[in-house]
């Protein structure tokens, strides 16, 4: 079949890769610890799936309006309204299958060929994979560790050229768990005002944080008309194969990413838009349960990362990854990434999954029990101890 030249710009996330690897090295009966995935490893809340079975019986299982039904586009208004503090329409808000689609959809509704976009590297690697997709330019921001990885002000306004369209932010960070804080948000919002620039700001981790308040760059003056939200509710409601998740933007912009919504899947899940309204409204003590597990295991797996030979890792202030550096190893990510799994049962992903300068970096997920956790260190310690005893030999 001859596809289109496309396809070959197209990337993808290799988290779903090792995945599939170590299920198949599972299947042959090894076993594997996984801290591969970003994903929490909690059920659903019970209101939360409460809420769906009552809106499937209800009758909620038909088409509704493509770009949300409209009570829960009012709930997710209010929602970023009490968090963000900026006012928000139901106009602005469109409901998508996952918040991936807000990602597609904006770069799809804003970038031709030849604009360049900006966007953290390491990051998520979807960022880089679409623009290059649509034949945009895909320019890299490098996020420093000694930074707690931020970017550098001034090598991101170097840039930015008349030809960018387009900056995506995303605090709290995946790969990294670092957080923009507010000096870094004030000078990006101040470079979007002068430079024209649209942002994607990719909150989708921003109830997971150990520490201060999360901040929206939206919140920042003139920044509301010129920046997208995406959030959802994969992450802070341990909802990811549920799909769903939203984008708050332009009302222009919101008529733009509806129509492909409507060319693409026509609307998101009617009863499933029920339970996100039930999850946005309703309780939010397992939210809060969730995120104090989740900072038990990070000191948990941070200081056993800072133990193993040839390994530091710095805190993560937000999303549930690691992302230690094994410089000190000699050994690149990829390889180590691969031998981990291979020789010592632990699934991980290269730091080089998130772009060029993840070299040097893996990100192991803590979506885990303590105990697994215990175990992938002790397996890594093993695996490191004797490899680098006998390269000194
Ligand atoms: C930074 C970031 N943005 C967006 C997403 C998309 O999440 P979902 O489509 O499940 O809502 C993810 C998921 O891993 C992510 O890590």
């Amino acid at each position: 079949m001859n596809y289109a030249a496309r396809m070959a710009r197209l990337g993808t996330e290799t988290a779903f890769e090792v995945l599939a690897r170590a299920q198949a090295l599972e299947a042959t009966g090894k076993s594997v610890v996984h801290l591969e995935i970003g994903e929490p490893d909690f059920d659903t809340p019970e209101n939360i799936r409460r809420a769906a079975i009552e809106a499937m019986q209800g009758g909620w299982t038909h088409y509704g309006p493509s770009a949300g039904l409209k009570d829960v586009r009012e709930a997710i208004a209010s929602y970023i309204e009490k968090t963000r503090g900026i006012y928000a329409e139901p106009d602005q808000v469109v409901v998508t299958p996952g918040g991936k689609p807000i990602l597609f959809f904006t770069m799809m509704a804003l970038l031709d060929e030849g604009d360049e976009a900006i966007y953290p590297n390491p990051g998520f690697p979807i960022y880089e994979s679409v623009i290059q997709f649509l034949g945009a330019k895909a320019v890299p921001i490098r996020l420093h560790e000694d930074r707690n990885w931020a970017f550098d002000i001034d090598e991101f306004a170097s840039l930015i050229t008349p030809k960018t369209k387009l900056v995506v932010l995303n605090s709290p960070q995946n790969p990294t768990g670092g957080t923009l804080d507010h000096a870094a948000l004030k000078a990006i919002a101040e470079l979007a005002q002068k430079h024209s620039f649209t942002i994607l700001s990719d909150e989708i981790y921003s109830r997971i944080l150990y520490e201060g308040t999360h901040e929206s760059i939206a919140a920042f003056p003139g920044l509301r008309e010129r920046t997208v939200i995406l959030d959802g509710f994969s992450k802070t409601y341990a909802m990811t194969g549920w799909r769903l998740g939203y984008g708050v933007m332009d009302k222009g912009l919101a008529a733009h990413v509806a129509r492909l919504m409507t060319n693409c899947n026509s609307c998101t899940n009617s009863f499933v838009q029920k339970a996100g309204k039930e999850a946005l409204t309703g309780p939010q003590t397992s939210v809060d349960d969730m995120v104090a597990e989740f900072q038990r295991r990070r000191n948990r797996l941070v200081s056993g990362l800072n133990a193993l030979p040839g390994v530091t890792c710095t805190m993560p202030t937000g999303a549930f990854y690691a992302f230690p550096n094994i410089t000190g190893t000699g050994i690149s990510s990829a390889d180590l990434a691969k031998a981990l799994l291979e020789e010592a049962g632990v699934a991980v992903l290269s730091g080089t999954a998130f772009g060029k300068y993840g070299e040097g970096y893996l990100r192991l997920s803590y979506a885990n029990s303590i105990a697994n956790l215990e175990q992938a260190l002790e397996r890594m310690g093993g695996y490191l101890d004797a490899k680098l005893k006998l390269k000194s030999r």
